[in-house]
């Protein structure tokens, strides 16, 4: 793979522990991400996730929240930054993709304007350098780039399209780190496996890692180097898909497991043909 190497340096490092009001809600969690990775975060509603990408993001509403610990990438500690610092580094050293496309495009604004806004965000320079950026990022998603396309409202666009969109304004300044929460999870398994094929493509071709969140374990192994499993508010697990998928040591996590559907009779997976061999 083009970056591997690249994978065991470590690109962010995370020591947290978030409360709401009186809740906590983050105990503790220590997550490591490498550069290149794609890490997994897995854990069933209400585990702290989005909580936990909200504070590396900077997000997370001061008033409502208190946070404590430290979180680096690459040369600076996140929890430190003004304002004005952290939105110079959203959307363009780290980047967001959410669930519902739909609901994170502008419905009254052609997606050229707003992938013009997200280009204008972190760059300067004429017309026809956003133009070429614009076409080179939807080339990169596998989207057309042609004028027709791009004068298209998002309510014009299938829902995979509409995500596809979205990736190309995350990757658009090259992140380090794209975060991706639920960012499957609204689509059709079809539609679900072309997304989860585009953020390992992506993933590969330029070394960007991605911290991939998930409440689906099973969803999360194809493409996933290491999984972290999050069960209220803490890090019970973490190692890599294969560790995890063999030998789950935490409690939790096999529960996790053993709540993957199963087809006893069709499993490509050899360890699921000796179950269902043996189940039989
Ligand atoms: N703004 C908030 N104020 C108070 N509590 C909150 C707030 N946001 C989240 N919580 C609580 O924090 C806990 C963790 O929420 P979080 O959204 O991080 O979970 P999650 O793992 O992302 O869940 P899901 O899979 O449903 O997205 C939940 O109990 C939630 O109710
Ligand atoms: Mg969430």
């Amino acid at each position: 793979m083009a970056f591997k190497n690249s994978q065991e340096k470590t690109l962010l490092s995370a020591h947290i522990s978030v409360r709401y009001a009186d809740k906590p809600v983050l105990r503790a969690v220590q997550l490591k991400i490498q550069c290149g990775e794609v890490l997994g975060l897995v854990g069933q509603s209400g585990s702290g996730k989005s909580t936990l990408a909200m504070a590396i993001l900077g997000l997370l509403e001061k008033k409502r929240t208190h946070t404590e610990g430290n979180i680096r990438f690459q040369d600076s500690e996140l929890l430190q930054l003004s304002e004005r610092e952290l939105r110079a580094l959203r959307g363009r050293a780290i980047a967001l993709v959410l669930q519902s496309p739909l609901s994170s495009l502008n419905p009254a604004l052609k997606i050229r304007t707003q992938l013009k806004e997200a280009w204008r965000a972190h760059a300067s320079g004429t017309s026809e350098e956003c133009m070429t950026a614009i076409r080179a990022c939807m080339a990169s998603v596998s989207l057309p780039s042609d004028d027709e396309f791009l004068r298209k409202y998002p309510s014009q666009m299938s829902v995979g399209q509409a995500q596809r969109v979205l990736i190309a304004m995350a990757v658009m300044h090259r992140p380090a780190l794209l975060i991706a929460d639920e960012a499957t999870s609204a689509l059709d398994v079809i539609t679900q496996s072309e997304i989860l094929a585009l953020f390992r493509h992506l993933n590969r071709s330029t070394g960007m890692a991605i911290l991939y969140i998930s409440h689906d374990l099973a969803s999360v192994a194809g493409i996933c180097d290491r999984i972290a499993i999050l069960h209220q508010g803490e890090i019970v697990e973490c190692g890599t898909t294969e560790q995890i998928f063999t030998n789950p040591g935490h409690n939790y996590t096999q529960r996790l497991m053993a709540a993957i559907p199963r087809v006893l009779s069709a499993g490509a997976n050899p360890q699921r043909k000796s179950e269902a061999a043996a189940a039989r």
